[in-house]
């Protein structure tokens, strides 16, 4: 599909790689390459771009809006007409995209939504509440009698998903926790709003402030460690743990592994990143949660297409982004474990089996 929206394309614009000209159509900007979530979006874009001659380029910020806003511009000089960015902060990559819109570029939220400007055109994103909804649903399924001490964690309150793959898990988590089913281990403020099914956004920020991994691996090290010296005998023994993504499951799953009070523990994840389907297979991680980046790289490089093209993508929805309410194009996710690993990610030919070990 990809490949013949793909030729389309270069029929219609005429200048390739190949052509001699050191012009790019479309700019890509990723946040990071020390997560393996965002190496795998790089990789699956250069896969669907493979056979083209598509002019696209792809650059990393190293979670600083500085040199965002520096590949911004260095895509800019390049006379790209359309920028596919996910922001490292959703709120200051506002002047990067208001600088390319100045420039008449049409602007695409990859992922994570930028905020609090109208200068975004699209958005194209998995449906993160419902990330987080199958994060806390998954808990509820596998937590047996009461009291179960649930231990919360969360993304970089600069990410506008962070908030959403909470709110998503908060929703139905919060009705076990009144009922008694679990009690909140390491947040007196989601303690304080334990009986509020609905949180407002600063309510939510309250709570990310206390139990945000900011989505790094020592941060969520140091918070687990923090939380499990603090703990008292109650709050031990067989737990369940809300991990917002696999980055920080992985950690957060090595420190709780190594206390000898902690008899089990179930924990989340998210974006079936290898490193995780390993931990998944090996009983470290018990679930996460599949994004197929394939579908939002073929969505974005579709609507830079239909762009490029004149015409208007189409679009599912709209999230409101503070300032606007941004068109979107919004896709579903898997709920993978041991039980359906091999369908999902194997069959799927999403992963090859040699990849892992103990399948
Ligand atoms: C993405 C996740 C990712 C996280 C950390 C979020 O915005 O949706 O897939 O794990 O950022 O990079």
């Amino acid at each position: 599909m990809i490949a013949i929206l793909l030729t389309g394309m270069l029929a219609a614009c005429g200048s390739g790689k190949t052509g001699g000209s050191s012009k790019v159509s479309v700019g890509i900007v990723l946040p990071t390459k020390d997560e393996p979530r965002w190496v795998q979006d790089e990789q699956r874009f250069k896969a669907a771009l493979a056979d083209s001659k598509y002019t696209t380029e792809i650059l990393f910020s190293q979670g600083s809006s500085a040199k965002e806003k520096e590949n911004v511009e260095t895509l800019l000089n390049k006379g790209i007409k359309v920028l596919i960015i996910a922001p490292h902060d959703g709120a200051a990559a506002g002047a990067a995209v208001e600088a390319a819109k100045k420039e008449g570029v049409t602007v695409i939220s990859y992922d994570r939504l930028i905020t609090e400007t109208d200068a975004v055109d699209y958005y194209v994103t998995f449906d993160s509440v419902a990330v987080g909804a199958a994060q806390g649903q998954y808990l509820i399924d596998n937590a047996k009698g009461k009291n179960v001490p649930l231990y919360l964690y969360a993304g970089a309150a600069s990410d506008n998903n962070a908030f959403l793959f909470f709110e998503g898990a908060w929703k139905v988590l919060q009705p076990k926790i009144a009922d008694g089913t679990f009690v909140i281990a390491n947040s007196s403020e989601a303690n304080v709003l334990k009986d509020k099914q609905e949180l407002t956004r600063d309510q939510l920020g309250k709570i990310l402030g206390q139990v945000t991994t900011n989505w790094e691996a020592s941060e969520a090290i140091n918070k687990a460690q923090t939380h499990l010296t603090g703990a008292a005998a109650n709050l031990k023994g067989d737990v369940a743990i809300l991990a917002p993504n696999d980055g920080t499951a992985r950690s957060i799953s090595d420190v709780f592994g190594s206390d000898s009070d902690i008899s089990s523990f179930v924990i989340t994840g998210q974006d079936a990143e290898k490193a995780s389907i390993q931990y998944i297979i090996d009983g470290k991680q018990s679930m996460t949660v599949f994004k197929d980046v394939r579908t939002l790289v073929s969505d974005s490089m579709g609507m830079a297409i239909d762009i490029l093209d004149g015409k208007t993508p189409a679009t599912t929805g709209t999230y409101d982004n503070g300032k606007i309410d941004v068109k979107a194009k919004q896709t579903n996710v898997i709920v993978v474990d041991q039980e359906n690993v091999k369908k999902e990610l194997i069959d799927s030919k999403y992963y090859e089996a040699s990849e892992f070990k103990g399948l």
